[in-house]
């Protein structure tokens, strides 16, 4: 049996070969069965050993078993070479590509809008309240002097709920509704605390109205309140005008129209007038409305009127959105449409 171990390492490098060379796994495999399988050439080699002389048999399989173990020890390396080329890309990666870039979110118009408004009236010493926007009517109409049979409620229809709040004596049966402005929480406010105060209601509210370029079942409002010894009317429109110089331009005017709500005596509409009202066609555009706190009110909170004056306002942020960025129907702000959100 010399011929068997000259032979044996021109036969190992030819398996060698053969397994290193592999293109791909099922030629691999296909490889493995024809040298080192159950019928592989070196598990033959094997098998013949036994035609050998006895003292020859140590020696020989020693050097088979050897060279078994090298193929083997090949085959796994390219098994593993073969399978981590399999799970690469088919493309190999480009590194010098630019990357991609995660698209950055941007605050809607009327969170911006209401954000600059509340940075203004920060500066004068005003906080942000916050009340439900499903409300009973007791804080929505009652505790703004407006009763039941009051016509002020026909204008402001809302969406009204079959249950009813019992959440304190005053309001137990209310009915539940969705709020139709914020001036319900200047009573929450009012209710909880004593004056002074002064602040910055945003918020969400409903009315029972198509929706229309100008109009929407839901939009936003920001309110204000400022109660204290010997508030005037003369406060209330510095304070307007400074907040709108800041919003809309140092060129803007303002105008106080008599005007009627329930809860202010007296009471004012705001028209506002600058560069931008005369690129719309107009020379005054009404804005928000305002008063001087009615003594009533004050009395429905336990105020005493003798005491304390304020006044308050309330704005439409989509109005003043609309204005600010020139656009021309509301339910732009509603459609989430990113060609219209990604301007601003
Ligand atoms: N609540 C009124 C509305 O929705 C706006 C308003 C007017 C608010 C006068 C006030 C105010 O606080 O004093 O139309």
């Amino acid at each position: 049996m010399p011929n068997l171990l000259s032979e044996l390492d021109p036969l190992k490098q030819t398996a060698l070969a053969e397994l290193q060379s592999a293109a791909d796994l099922p030629a691999l495999d296909q490889a493995k069965g024809a040298w080192i399988g159950p019928h592989g050439r070196f598990t033959g080699l094997m098998k013949q050993l036994g035609a050998l002389p006895k003292e020859a048999r140590p020696a020989a399989g020693k050097a088979i078993n050897a060279a078994k173990g090298e193929l083997e020890a090949a085959l796994l390396t390219r098994r593993s070479e073969l399978e981590s080329r399999a799970a690469l890309p088919a493309e190999p990666t480009d590194f010098s590509a630019p990357g991609r870039r995660r698209a950055v979110g941007r605050l809607h118009p009327l969170t911006q809008v209401t954000e600059d408004i509340v940075r203004s009236f920060r500066k004068i010493g005003f906080v942000v309240a916050d009340g439900p926007e499903l409300e009973d009517d007791y804080h929505c109409f009652d505790a703004l002097n407006t009763p039941p049979d009051h016509p002020a409620r026909d204008t402001q229809d809302t969406f009204y709920l079959a249950q009813t709040s019992n959440a304190t004596p005053s309001e137990a049966g209310a009915p539940l509704l969705l709020r139709t402005h914020t001036s319900s929480v200047q009573i929450r406010v009012m209710e909880r605390q004593p004056p002074p105060i002064r602040i910055l209601v945003p918020g969400r509210v409903y009315r029972r109205d198509n929706a229309d370029a100008t109009h929407n079942p839901t939009f936003h409002q920001i309110e204000g309140l400022y109660v204290d010894h010997g508030v005037t009317v003369g406060d209330l429109k510095g304070t307007v005008e400074f907040v709108f110089k800041e919003l809309l331009g140092a060129d803007v005017q303002i105008r106080f129209r008599p005007h009627y709500f329930s809860y202010t005596e007296p009471s004012f509409e705001i028209d506002f007038s600058s560069a931008l009202t005369r690129k719309l066609g107009r020379t005054w555009l009404e804005i928000a409305g305002c008063g001087m706190v009615h003594p009533q009110v004050f009395e429905n909170v336990g105020y005493d009127p003798e005491e304390w004056t304020g006044w308050a306002f309330g704005f439409g942020i989509e109005r003043i959105a609309m204005i600010r960025y020139a656009i021309n129907d509301i339910r732009l702000f509603y459609e989430n449409d990113l060609r219209f959100l990604r301007q601003f």
